[in-house]
């Protein structure tokens, strides 16, 4: 499956090259392919915060270039560059709230820095800790795709129709995806007759960039509305749906994109098999359950204006953009250290204690 996927991949959003953080902005998708080219750490945190880039490993992986630029810069500076850099460290970090896999890069830069070795430069050091966040990125998806797919073939035989929410894919991610992983695996393993994309509102990340995603790739998909996921779960012979993570709490609560618990409430209902697919960088055993998850709310415009124009009343408008799926809801987890069924905090401090599969 690992050469299947590589031959099938189509899609990369975060290059390092020249020295520099290149994007895909995927604000722009799909109707126009636009790569931005970053030189600094404020630059590669206002990408995150404007969503250039989105997607919990994303943010991870750009917010480590994002210290490698800024060291690059405080070090030419001169002076105390170790304590000018907290600042880049920062305003990193502050770009936004929900992903835990961008404090958990930020926590490997910073330990990085401290373990220098011999015949090397701190900046080097850091180049080596942000290159190795995003290839092991890249491997830990491609070992996700396979457990997730050993999983619907372990419960499916033919052919079966899945359904999936906002982006998780190559876009993402440092490659491939992790849910959209899955999704990919499976249907090169011949699992899967269609792939329904929730469009996710507000910010249309099923519509924009899954849909284009998988229509690149000659995977069957249909595009609905947030709201028809119920019905189609009733109607459509759905057998899964899968999705990724922004944060897993140490009791197997995830928080996702907003849409993503009522999925789960109503895949509960219908007997639907619901999968959460994430490396354990978005794994949080620090917070106790999903409650202490911060939960980033974004400019009410996201609802109230569509292209720029407004299209809602005047009226105050409320938008969190992640909430909390309570992990009893959850049929199982897929890391790249192994697959949690039927989470609980006894399965997550387990699963933790295991070496990476690959
Ligand atoms: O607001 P976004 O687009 O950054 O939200 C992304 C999601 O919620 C994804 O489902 C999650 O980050 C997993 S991506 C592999």
């Amino acid at each position: 499956m690992r050469e299947q996927l590589l031959a099938a991949e189509k899609v990369k959003a975060i290059a390092w090259r020249d020295g520099a953080l290149h994007l895909l902005d995927q604000r722009l998708l799909p109707a126009e392919e636009v790569w931005l080219s970053y030189d600094s750490a404020e630059g590669v945190a206002q990408a995150i915060r404007q969503m250039v880039v989105r997607g919990a490993p994303a943010i991870g992986i750009s917010a480590a270039y994002g210290v490698v630029l800024g060291a690059r810069a405080r070090i030419a500076a001169g002076g105390d560059w170790r304590a000018a850099l907290e600042e880049d460290f920062k305003a990193l970090a502050d770009s936004r709230p929900t992903a835990v896999n961008l404090f958990w890069a930020l926590n490997r830069m910073r330990e990085r820095l401290g373990r220098v070795r011999d015949g090397e430069t701190p900046l080097q050091a850091l180049e080596a800790e942000a290159i190795s966040i995003h290839e092991s990125d890249r491997e830990a998806n491609l070992t996700m795709a396979q457990l997730g797919m050993e999983l619907i073939r372990k419960h499916q035989g033919s052919p079966q129709a899945l359904l999936t929410h906002c982006n998780t894919g190559a876009l993402a991610t440092g490659g491939f995806g992790t849910a959209l992983g899955v999704i990919r695996a499976a249907y090169l393993d011949g699992l899967v007759e269609r792939v329904y994309a929730d469009e996710t509102r507000p910010w249309l990340q099923g519509a924009r960039l899954t849909a284009w995603e998988l229509a690149n790739e000659g995977v069957p998909v249909s595009l609905n509305a947030d709201a028809a996921a119920a019905h189609l779960m009733k109607t459509a012979g759905i057998t899964w749906v899968i999705v990724g993570a922004d944060r897993i709490t140490a009791n197997g609560d995830v928080a996702n994109k907003i849409g993503t618990y009522q999925l789960a409430v109503n895949a509960m209902h219908h007997g639907v098999r619901f999968m959460v697919v994430a490396p354990s960088s978005t794994i949080d055993m620090a917070l106790e359950s999903g409650d202490d998850i911060p939960i980033e709310e974004r400019d009410g415009s996201e609802l109230l204006d569509l292209g720029g124009r407004r299209v809602a009343a005047e009226v105050h408008a409320v938008n969190p953009v992640f909430d909390v799926t309570p992990a009893d809801l959850i049929d199982a987890i897929v890391t790249e250290k192994g697959v949690v069924e039927r989470p609980d905090a006894a399965k997550m401090a387990q699963l933790m204690c295991r070496k990476r599969l690959h």
